[in-house]
Protein backbone atom coordinates (compact mmCIF):
# COMPACT_ATOMS: atom_id res chain seq x y z
CA UNK A 1 0.00 0.00 0.00
CA UNK A 2 1.35 3.20 -0.51
CA UNK A 3 1.17 5.80 2.44
CA UNK A 4 1.35 9.36 1.21
CA UNK A 5 2.05 11.70 3.98
CA UNK A 6 2.81 15.57 3.62
CA UNK A 7 5.26 17.85 5.23
CA UNK A 8 3.06 20.70 6.60
CA UNK A 9 5.48 24.38 5.23
CA UNK A 10 6.34 25.58 9.03
CA UNK A 11 7.16 28.72 10.32
CA UNK A 12 8.85 29.06 13.16
CA UNK A 13 9.15 32.39 15.15
CA UNK A 14 11.20 32.76 18.12
CA UNK A 15 9.95 32.31 21.02
CA UNK A 16 5.95 32.83 19.59
CA UNK A 17 5.97 29.08 18.45
CA UNK A 18 5.53 27.70 15.10
CA UNK A 19 2.90 27.74 12.17
CA UNK A 20 1.69 24.71 10.10
CA UNK A 21 0.40 25.02 6.40
CA UNK A 22 -1.30 23.04 3.85
CA UNK A 23 -2.94 23.95 1.03
CA UNK A 24 -5.92 22.47 -1.12
CA UNK A 25 -5.01 21.92 -4.52
CA UNK A 26 -1.13 22.61 -4.04
CA UNK A 27 -0.17 20.57 -1.16
CA UNK A 28 -2.89 17.75 -1.00
CA UNK A 29 -3.89 16.75 -4.30
CA UNK A 30 -7.54 17.86 -4.02
CA UNK A 31 -9.87 21.10 -3.06
CA UNK A 32 -10.98 21.52 0.50
CA UNK A 33 -14.80 21.33 1.12
CA UNK A 34 -15.23 20.63 4.39
CA UNK A 35 -13.05 20.67 7.69
CA UNK A 36 -14.13 18.31 11.03
CA UNK A 37 -12.06 17.72 14.36
CA UNK A 38 -12.26 15.26 16.86
CA UNK A 39 -11.56 16.35 20.52
CA UNK A 40 -12.00 15.42 24.14
CA UNK A 41 -11.82 11.99 24.00
CA UNK A 42 -9.77 9.40 26.33
CA UNK A 43 -6.67 7.82 25.80
CA UNK A 44 -7.62 4.32 24.39
CA UNK A 45 -10.33 5.71 21.95
CA UNK A 46 -10.86 3.67 18.93
CA UNK A 47 -12.88 5.67 16.19
CA UNK A 48 -13.63 5.41 12.33
CA UNK A 49 -14.07 1.43 11.41
CA UNK A 50 -15.88 2.43 7.89
CA UNK A 51 -14.66 3.34 4.35
CA UNK A 52 -15.42 5.86 1.77
CA UNK A 53 -16.30 5.30 -1.62
CA UNK A 54 -15.40 8.44 -2.84
CA UNK A 55 -14.32 11.07 -0.80
CA UNK A 56 -10.58 11.82 -0.29
CA UNK A 57 -9.50 13.04 3.35
CA UNK A 58 -6.25 14.75 4.93
CA UNK A 59 -5.65 14.08 8.26
CA UNK A 60 -3.43 15.35 10.82
CA UNK A 61 -3.23 15.74 14.88
CA UNK A 62 -2.37 19.27 15.82
CA UNK A 63 -2.16 17.94 19.33
CA UNK A 64 -1.13 15.15 21.28
CA UNK A 65 -0.60 11.05 18.77
CA UNK A 66 -3.52 9.39 17.18
CA UNK A 67 -2.21 5.75 15.67
CA UNK A 68 -4.15 5.27 12.42
CA UNK A 69 -4.21 1.67 11.27
CA UNK A 70 -5.21 1.80 6.97
CA UNK A 71 -6.08 -1.36 5.26
CA UNK A 72 -6.99 -1.23 1.25
CA UNK A 73 -8.50 -5.01 1.41
CA UNK A 74 -5.44 -6.48 0.41
CA UNK A 75 -2.64 -5.19 3.09
CA UNK A 76 -2.44 -3.56 6.14
CA UNK A 77 -0.47 -0.44 7.35
CA UNK A 78 0.01 2.01 9.89
CA UNK A 79 0.73 5.61 10.75
CA UNK A 80 1.40 7.55 13.75
CA UNK A 81 0.37 10.84 13.67
CA UNK A 82 2.35 12.35 16.54
CA UNK A 83 3.64 15.86 14.53
CA UNK A 84 1.35 18.64 14.44
CA UNK A 85 3.38 19.39 10.81
CA UNK A 86 2.63 15.61 9.34
CA UNK A 87 -0.45 14.71 7.29
CA UNK A 88 -1.48 11.63 6.00
CA UNK A 89 -3.77 11.67 3.04
CA UNK A 90 -6.53 8.93 2.89
CA UNK A 91 -7.91 8.54 0.08
CA UNK A 92 -11.10 6.77 -1.16
CA UNK A 93 -11.98 2.55 -0.49
CA UNK A 94 -9.66 2.49 2.50
CA UNK A 95 -10.79 1.20 5.72
CA UNK A 96 -9.61 3.66 8.86
CA UNK A 97 -9.47 3.07 12.48
CA UNK A 98 -8.00 6.11 14.59
CA UNK A 99 -6.45 5.09 18.10
CA UNK A 100 -6.13 7.76 20.40
CA UNK A 101 -2.36 7.13 22.17
CA UNK A 102 -2.96 10.12 24.30
CA UNK A 103 -5.85 11.62 26.25
CA UNK A 104 -6.80 15.11 24.73
CA UNK A 105 -5.01 14.42 21.18
CA UNK A 106 -7.30 16.48 18.55
CA UNK A 107 -8.03 14.59 14.90
CA UNK A 108 -8.81 17.29 12.29
CA UNK A 109 -9.79 16.04 8.76
CA UNK A 110 -10.04 17.96 5.65
CA UNK A 111 -11.92 16.44 2.80
CA UNK A 112 -13.02 16.97 -0.44
CA UNK A 113 -17.06 16.58 -0.34
CA UNK A 114 -19.36 17.75 1.88
CA UNK A 115 -20.76 15.28 4.44
CA UNK A 116 -22.46 12.12 3.08
CA UNK A 117 -23.98 9.32 5.09
CA UNK A 118 -24.76 7.00 1.86
CA UNK A 119 -20.43 7.82 1.19
CA UNK A 120 -20.34 5.76 4.17
CA UNK A 121 -18.96 1.95 3.99
CA UNK A 122 -19.49 0.75 7.72
CA UNK A 123 -19.66 -2.56 6.74
CA UNK A 124 -16.22 -4.64 6.55
CA UNK A 125 -17.27 -7.78 4.32
CA UNK A 126 -19.17 -4.88 2.15
CA UNK A 127 -16.19 -2.92 2.05
CA UNK A 128 -14.17 -6.60 0.90
CA UNK A 129 -16.18 -7.34 -1.95
CA UNK A 130 -16.34 -3.49 -3.04
CA UNK A 131 -12.55 -3.31 -3.19
CA UNK A 132 -12.17 -7.02 -4.45
CA UNK A 133 -14.90 -6.54 -7.33
CA UNK A 134 -12.38 -3.66 -8.48
CA UNK A 135 -9.31 -5.95 -8.32
P1 LIG B 1 -18.01 9.37 11.76
O1 LIG B 1 -17.50 9.79 10.43
O2 LIG B 1 -18.64 8.00 11.87
O3 LIG B 1 -16.84 9.52 12.83
P2 LIG B 1 -15.73 8.48 13.34
O4 LIG B 1 -15.33 7.65 12.17
O5 LIG B 1 -14.64 9.35 13.83
O6 LIG B 1 -16.28 7.69 14.46
O7 LIG B 1 -19.03 10.47 12.26
C1 LIG B 1 -19.57 10.44 13.58
C2 LIG B 1 -20.97 11.03 13.50
O8 LIG B 1 -20.93 12.38 13.08
C3 LIG B 1 -21.89 10.27 12.53
O9 LIG B 1 -23.17 10.20 13.14
C4 LIG B 1 -21.94 11.17 11.32
C5 LIG B 1 -21.73 12.56 11.91
N1 LIG B 1 -21.03 13.46 10.99
C6 LIG B 1 -21.70 14.53 10.43
O10 LIG B 1 -22.89 14.77 10.68
N2 LIG B 1 -21.02 15.37 9.58
C7 LIG B 1 -19.72 15.17 9.26
O11 LIG B 1 -19.11 15.96 8.48
C8 LIG B 1 -19.03 14.04 9.84
C9 LIG B 1 -17.60 13.76 9.53
C10 LIG B 1 -19.73 13.21 10.69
Amino acid sequence: MIIQTISMKSITAEGLGTLSVFEGGHDVPFDIKRIYYIYGAPQGTQRGGHAHKALRQVLWCPYGSILIRLDDGHEKSEVLLDDPAKGLIVEHNIWREMIWQQENSVLCVAADSYYEAADYIRDYDEFLKTVQAKG
